[in-house]
Formats: structure tokens, C-alpha cells, sequence
């Protein structure tokens, strides 16, 4: 992989979070060797950045300045920041507002350029979608596009809507269902004529603990407690990559060279296979083809 592009349609479903999440479960060592990049391009503007105790500098507006004579993954790189606690995680924070982001939509298809490469993981928010929408160039250069939806009959009209405009114009959206749902997937699938690659629950303490925003819990994430109140939600995170990878969309980056491995290590590794292999039937189970 590749560029993953993740976008809403209406309301705030949680499609920066999830962008987010994603990037993070790519940029721990267990998925692959290589950091995972974050770009919050939603031209509406940022959101993370105070979330994650980041500063708006380095970000997108400060690359578009050094952008101007031309981008090259090195420059990209050199306006990225790290979020303390997610190492291999390489966060480009959004700009202000509206205004910076009409001002750097022509850097959205530089990005694309340098990101079509496939040795780059990255995750872009592009925000909601808008019908005459500037964001395709980096659509197009994804290996896959999410686009992340509550259940409720309005948000589901107009996905369909979406995904019905982006199929016109030669793109797939896969959806993400977020929130508690009072539909069942295959009736989201039918009601989109798309596919469902996953659901997202809502859980703001466990997101609180992934995103270590709350000053509150600090130290709390090192406990099992914490590990296993984020269980659910990362799960969740998990299950819509298998679904990419079970799809071809997503290549797992080269896992790290296995040390030796005495007899507790075995155990460990079977423990993992066995996990994994169940995160992977569960993920292909919920992949259901509207
Ligand atoms: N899985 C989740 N569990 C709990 N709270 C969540 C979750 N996802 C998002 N939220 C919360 O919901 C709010 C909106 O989330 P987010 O900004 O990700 O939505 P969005 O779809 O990107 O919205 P926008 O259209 O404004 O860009 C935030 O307060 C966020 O913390
Ligand atoms: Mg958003």
C-alpha cells in the first residue's frame, strides 16, 4: 500500500477519526515495517491537530508555501510532526479554515503525484464530499476509497447519492457504517449499491485513550484496563483492514525480521496467527458486495 482516502457526506459521522485510527493501526510495527502517513486535507479545515497536542506548523498551509517551486516526498516529510505515543506516525495537520483551504486546493493534486507512489502508506481525510469535488485527483490515486456513513435513511440517501456520482466518474466508495446501527449491513449495502468494507462503533473513552486527549487518563493508557477498554474500537479498525487486504486494496508492508524464538515465543506467535486468522474470517464475513 498505497494511499487509503476516507470522506463523509453528511453529518459528522467520525470520518477524521476514523482516517486517523486507520493511519495509526498502519504506523505500529505489527502491520509492517515503515511509517504511516496522515494528511488532514478536508478543505474545511483541520481538527486533530489540538486533539493530538500538535501545532498547526508544520501542516499543509506551511507546505504549500514550500511547495510552490514544486513537491517531492522529501519536502512532504519535512512538514510532517509526530503524535507522542504512536511512533512510525507522521501527521501533516489541516489548515484553519475554509479560506487556507481554497487557497491550497492545487496542492491536493501535487499530492497526489507524490502519493500515487506505492512505497508511501498514507491515510488522507478529504472531509465531505462535494459534487464538484477537488479532491479527485487524490481519489483517483488511491488503492481504495471509504467513505463513512451513520445508518439513518438521510445519511444512506445521499452515500448513494455519492457513490452513485463517484461511479459515474470511474470511482468506487466503499462504506463504512459508523455508530450504533439500526440497520443491518446488507440492507446498507442495498440501500448504497456499494460495498460495506465495516462498521465503527462509538466509544469517546476509548477513543480518548487512542487519541491520549484526556488529560485525565494520563498514564492510564500503559494499563490493561485501558488495553482492554480500547479492544472494541480498535477491533473495529482491524476489521476494515482485513476487509482491504481480503479486497487487494491494501499490501501489508514487510513485517519485521522475527528474532529467535524460544518456547514462550512460539506460544506467543500461535497466539497471534490464531488472532489474526480470526480478525481475517470476521473481516471477510463483513465484507458484503451490494
Ligand atoms: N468512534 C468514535 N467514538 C466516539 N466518538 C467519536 C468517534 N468518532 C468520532 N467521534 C467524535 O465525534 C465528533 C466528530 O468526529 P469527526 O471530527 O471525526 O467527524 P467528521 O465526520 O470528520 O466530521 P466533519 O464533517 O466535521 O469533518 C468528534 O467530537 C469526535 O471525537
Ligand atoms: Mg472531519
Amino acid at each position: 500500500m498505497t494511499l487509503l482516502t476516507v470522506s463523509t457526506v453528511k453529518g459528522a459521522p467520525g470520518g477524521t477519526t476514523l482516517a486517523f485510527l486507520l493511519a495509526q493501526a498502519l504506523a505500529a510495527p505489527s502491520y509492517g515495517t515503515g511509517p504511516c502517513l496522515f494528511l488532514e486535507c478536508d478543505p474545511a479545515g483541520g481538527d486533530l491537530a489540538p486533539a493530538l497536542g500538535l501545532l498547526a506548523i508544520p501542516g499543509l498551509a506551511s507546505l504549500a508555501l514550500a511547495a510552490r517551486h514544486g513537491l517531492t516526498a522529501d519536502v512532504l516529510i519535512s512538514h510532517t510532526q509526530s503524535p507522542a505515543g504512536s511512533p512510525g506516525l507522521q501527521v501533516v495537520p489541516g489548515v484553519a479554515g475554509p479560506e487556507q483551504g481554497g487557497a491550497v486546493r492545487w496542492l491536493l493534486d501535487e499530492l497526489a503525484r507524490i502519493l500515487a507512489d506505492p512505497s508511501i502508506r498514507a491515510i488522507a481525510d478529504l472531509g465531505r464530499l462535494q459534487h464538484d469535488d477537488a479532491n479527485d485527483s487524490l481519489r483517483s490515486a488511491a488503492a481504495a476509497n471509504l467513505i463513512v456513513t451513520g445508518d439513518d435513511v438521510a445519511s444512506l440517501l445521499h452515500t448513494r447519492s455519492a457513490v452513485d456520482t463517484a461511479r459515474r466518474a470511474g470511482l468506487a466508495l466503499d462504506v463504512v457504517v459508523s455508530g450504533q446501527r439500526s440497520h443491518g449491513l446488507v440492507q446498507v449495502a442495498r440501500a448504497t449499491e456499494a460495498t460495506v468494507i465495516g462498521t465503527v462503533r462509538r466509544d469517546p473513552m476509548a477513543l480518548a485513550i487512542l487519541l491520549r486527549s484526556d488529560r485525565r487518563l494520563a498514564g492510564f493508557p500503559r494499563t490493561t484496563a485501558s488495553r482492554r477498554r480500547t479492544e472494541g474500537l480498535k477491533g473495529d479498525v482491524t476489521a476494515i483492514l482485513h476487509s482491504l487486504e481480503t479486497r487487494g486494496a491494501l499490501v501489508p508492508g514487510p513485517v519485521p525480521a522475527a528474532p529467535p524464538v524460544g518456547t514462550r515465543g512460539r506460544a506467543a506467535l500461535a497466539a497471534l496467527r490464531t488472532s489474526r486468522a480470526r480478525a481475517s474470517r470476521e473481516a471477510q464475513e463483513a465484507v458484503l458486495v451490494g
